[in-house]
């Protein structure tokens, strides 16, 4: 197995395009985010990924309730000169001015080394840009630790529509890097293709999260595996999916949130083979039925298109029915109403719906919004 490498942007150096995500690393208690990680197993992972020439590590101050900074410190100790660490800045936790110094030499010493190559203002949205990064000052105070060393590079880390994307890119001179979620079923979404473009020919890296769909693309539903393995070239649904980022040039690191010691081993493997401009007609066919069946399969023909947008009470329409939508495209209730419960702020869950009706005028695809919105809380709220 021979390692691939992409020139990382403008940097003079080239990243290995599969990149170790370590915010799902293997735990004791079956609780994947939690903190009690099997860290022999963790540790064994790292060095055989980075023995097989991987030299990208991302991190997050959040991971593993604070862990996994302190597990990929000690699993480089002693290997730090062959590996570069990415790690984040949990915007969401600054509240005043001194934070982002304490956070930052917290992470230096939980990760054992006096800098950080790639360091990231973590889950960055509109909302995020204006009454964070920049009420704090925080490109500022990311400035100032790159001359005095803490950090070599500057990136941000994106979850919001597209609209806020290139707000933030070009908000400031000096990113070196973003990394965006991306796969081949959220081409539309969040950063989406038009980020990836806008982001490389700005000349920003771009890597990648989430490739594999938090690990739904990797265990499809039986009627999608079906197509999957009836294709005459025979890779796992795992592959295809990592292989059809690969293929397109603008990516330059592929991170996968590898859990087991068979997935780092497959996925060293698929990386072997990455190359861009390597699909032919037949493949780009494949995922394009792949995608279209995983839509056929939403129950709510939303398109996203927001045009049913602001409405009156605040219930953020597309986001939730993407949720609801998202329980059945990848049969799997408890991760979608996790993630609503999570990611949809209370007042703008569906139950904040006063069936007004006014949406539905603007709505082109002539959804029953209000009829929809108990649906959706039923099946997603809290107590459902
Ligand atoms: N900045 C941010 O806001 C943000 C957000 C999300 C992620 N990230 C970073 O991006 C990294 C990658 O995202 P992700 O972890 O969501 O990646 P992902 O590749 O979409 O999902 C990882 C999951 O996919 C499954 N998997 C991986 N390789 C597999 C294989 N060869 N065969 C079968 N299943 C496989 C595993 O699921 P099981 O564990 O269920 O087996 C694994 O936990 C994260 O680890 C984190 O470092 C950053």
């Amino acid at each position: 197995m021979t390692m691939q490498y992409r020139k990382f942007g403008k940097l003079d150096w080239n990243a290995s395009v599969l990149g170790f995500g370590c915010m799902r690393l293997p735990t004791l208690d079956g609780n994947p985010y939690g903190q009690n990680i099997n860290e022999a197993q963790a540790v064994g992972m790292i060095h055989r990924a980075l023995e097989q020439g991987v030299n990208y590590f991302d991190t997050a101050y959040i991971y593993h309730e604070g862990k996994s900074e302190i597990v990929l410190g000690n699993a480089l100790r002693g290997l730090r000169d062959q590996a570069r660490i990415a790690t984040k800045c949990p915007v969401w936790m600054i509240l005043e001015e001194a934070d982002f110094d304490r956070i930052l030499n917290d992470q230096l010493r939980k990760l054992q080394t006096d800098h950080i190559d790639f360091y990231l203002l973590h889950a960055l949205s509109k909302n995020r840009w204006n009454d964070i990064v920049l009420k704090f000052e925080l490109l500022e105070k990311s400035a100032a630790a790159i001359r005095d060393g803490r950090i070599r590079h500057l990136g941000f880390s994106f979850h919001d529509d597209y609209e806020s994307f290139p707000r933030i890119i070009n908000g400031f001179d000096h990113w070196t890097f973003c990394q965006i979620q991306y796969n081949y079923m959220d081409t539309e979404n969040q950063a989406g293709v038009k980020g990836l473009k806008l982001a490389a020919a700005k000349g920003l890296a771009v890597v990648v999260m989430e490739p594999l769909m938090g690990g739904r693309l990797a265990n499809p539903p039986a009627a999608i595996r079906q197509m999957i393995d009836s294709c005459a070239v025979k890779h796992s649904p795992a592959d295809w999916a990592l292989q059809w980022l690969w293929d397109q040039p603008e990516v330059s690191v592929v991170l996968s949130g590898m859990s087991a010691a068979d997935q780092v081993e497959a996925n060293l493997e698929s990386a072997s083979r990455a190359r861009s401009h390597s699909f032919q007609a037949a493949d780009l066919e494949l995922i394009a039925g792949v995608r279209q069946k995983y839509k056929e399969r939403a129950a709510i023909p939303c398109t996203k298109c927001n045009y049913c947008m602001p409405c009156p009470n605040g219930v953020n329409i597309p986001g939730v029915f993407e949720y609801y939508n998202d329980a059945f495209l990848h049969e799997d209730i408890p991760g979608a109403r996790f993630k609503y419960q999570i990611f949809v702020p209370q007042s703008a869950q569906a139950s904040a719906c006063i069936a007004c009706h006014e949406c539905e005028a603007h709505c082109p695809q002539k959804i029953p919004i209000s009829n929809w919105m108990p649906k959706v809380q039923g099946l997603l709220g809290a107590g459902a």
